[in-house]
């Protein structure tokens, strides 16, 4: 068995360079090492090789060959998301059958009517949570997006729109994102000795009674549906509800639990950081932001979220923003089940394969000028699964990645076409990476300069639209 060349930098260095750096680690490691290489983690002689891939052929075979190579359960039994048992049966800790069978009942969830019976209320929400913004002061754009899309999730996940129940989980999810973003919980994640539950006032313990009193919500929440007994609602709860398992049993209210935490935690993490990201690119470039809006306002006023989704250079100014500034820059790991050659290497099982989301989107034989934000590139030419792949692929891809690209569009189109934005700082962003996300280190800082009106009339904000 012939591994591919081995990063030489030491594991703690990597993982630091990671989180700080990302982008300077990514890039120094391909122009060093190529378009595969392998890191290995754990000790000699109980090491696991993890192979990064970033060449298409490589990833095509990561993502298609299902026979050699398996998408195993992503968090075992100490995993930061769970509460002693609780959490356990979500869609990140299971495989197998049993994952691909729930997979297929929350992607119902995200497509189809359901999608698109959205795209008004996106619009709405939009509209409402950025008029709140004060004129000529300084917002972080993730924040406001991230209040847009928890909204979303909440109603798409567990049919909550307003009220004391809708509060309570929405002021629950907030509380636990802010405190995983503190110094503080940063630093306990890094130093696993300090992972000590020592009750509420404890910095560990403080986050698993958050996750505690998230997961008995959502338990509540399923109780009380059961009783109900309403199968015409249409959000994921519902579905999971009345689903059968493989056996034709339904699932137990405990196994439904955990599959609602993570879509709700999604919408907080890889969308808001996707446009973030993408407000952040859209102002950088006065052409683009031009071009963007002539199309958009060709729509006339309050023009229909379909139309909206189906215009090219929306579509390929998300696309192009995907492609630079990926959100989770690696897919999930795979593992080779029985022995495969990969681009001439012949790897062992139990060696864990990740496609290199951020290098394949940096391939010079596929974007020249990769570092350049391009958005032309998505009109003049389609590309594969394997060269674009913002939302993986395979056993473990997205269940919600269309659903997150309309999303993306309707509130991209929905702030530009309305508001005056700017950005607050000139230099260009730095990257963060942590759990798996690579996001803007300052949320990226926006100033509101009013509303705006189609053909570039504007007006000041009204505060009180709503
Ligand atoms: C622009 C926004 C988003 C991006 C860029 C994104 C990207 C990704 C990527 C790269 C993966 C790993 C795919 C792989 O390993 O092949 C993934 C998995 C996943 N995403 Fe997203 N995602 C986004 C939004 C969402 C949202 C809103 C949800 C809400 C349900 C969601 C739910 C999931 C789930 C459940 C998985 C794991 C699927 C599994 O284990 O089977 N994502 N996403």
């Amino acid at each position: 068995m012939k591994l591919p060349p081995t990063v030489k930098t030491p594991n703690w260095l990597l993982y630091y360079q990671l989180n700080n750096n990302p982008i300077g680690l990514m890039d120094a490691i391909y122009q060093r090492y190529g378009d595969i290489y392998t890191v290995m983690s754990g000790y000699t002689p109980s090491y696991t090789p993890i192979v990064y891939v970033s060449n298409p052929s490589g990833i095509k075979q990561i993502v298609s060959n299902t026979r050699e190579i398996i998408a195993p359960s992503l968090y075992g039994e100490d995993s930061a998301i769970t509460v002693g048992k609780i959490g356990k049966q979500g869609i990140l800790h299971i495989g197998g059958l049993v994952h691909k069978h729930r997979r297929s009942i929350l992607m119902k969830s995200y497509h189809g009517e359901r999608m698109l019976a959205c795209g008004r209320r996106i619009c709405e929400l939009t509209e409402k949570i950025i008029s709140q913004q004060a004129i000529g002061k300084t917002f972080i754009a993730s924040e406001i997006i991230s209040k847009i899309t928890l909204q979303v999730a909440i109603e798409v996940v567990i049919g909550l729109r307003e009220g004391e129940r809708y509060e309570k989980i929405k002021s629950l999810y907030t509380s636990c994102n802010k405190y995983e973003k503190s110094p503080l919980f940063q630093l306990i994640v890094d130093l696993p000795f300090t992972q000590l539950d020592l009750g509420k006032l404890s910095p560990w313990g403080y986050h698993k009674y958050l996750l505690k009193e998230i997961f008995q919500f959502l338990y509540n929440e399923v109780q009380e549906r059961r009783k109900q007994g309403d199968s015409s609602r249409t959000d994921m709860l519902c579905d999971l509800i009345f689903a059968c398992d493989e056996t034709g049993k339904p699932l137990s209210d405990e196994e439904v639990r955990d599959l609602l935490f993570f879509p709700i935690l999604a919408s907080r993490e890889a969308s808001v950081h996707s446009l973030t990201w993408c407000l952040y690119w859209v102002h950088r470039f006065r052409d683009v932001r031009d071009r963007l809006l002539e199309e958009i306002d060709r729509l006339g006023g309050n023009p229909d979220p379909m139309s909206i989704v189906a215009l090219p250079y929306l579509s390929a100014v998300c696309n192009e923003s995907l492609r630079i500034s990926p959100s989770p820059i690696f897919m999930m790991p795979r593992v080779v089940d029985s022995p495969i050659e990969i681009m001439d290497y012949k790897l062992a099982s139990g060696t864990v394969l990740i496609g290199n989301i951020y290098l394949t989107h940096q391939r010079e034989d596929l974007y020249p000028n990769p570092k350049q934000f391009k958005p032309e590139r998505f009109l003049e030419k389609k590309f594969s699964p394997y060269e674009f792949m913002p939302f993986g692929g395979g056993a473990r891809s997205c269940i919600a990645g269309s659903f997150a690209l309309f999303q993306m569009k309707l509130m991209l189109a929905t702030i530009l076409s309305n508001y005056r934005l700017a950005l607050a700082n000139k230099r260009p962003e730095r990257q963060k990476h942590y759990e798996d996300q690579c996001y803007a280190k300052s949320g990226v800082k926006m100033v509101m300069h009013g509303r705006r009106k189609h053909q570039g009339h504007s007006q000041p904000l009204v505060s009180s639209l709503f």
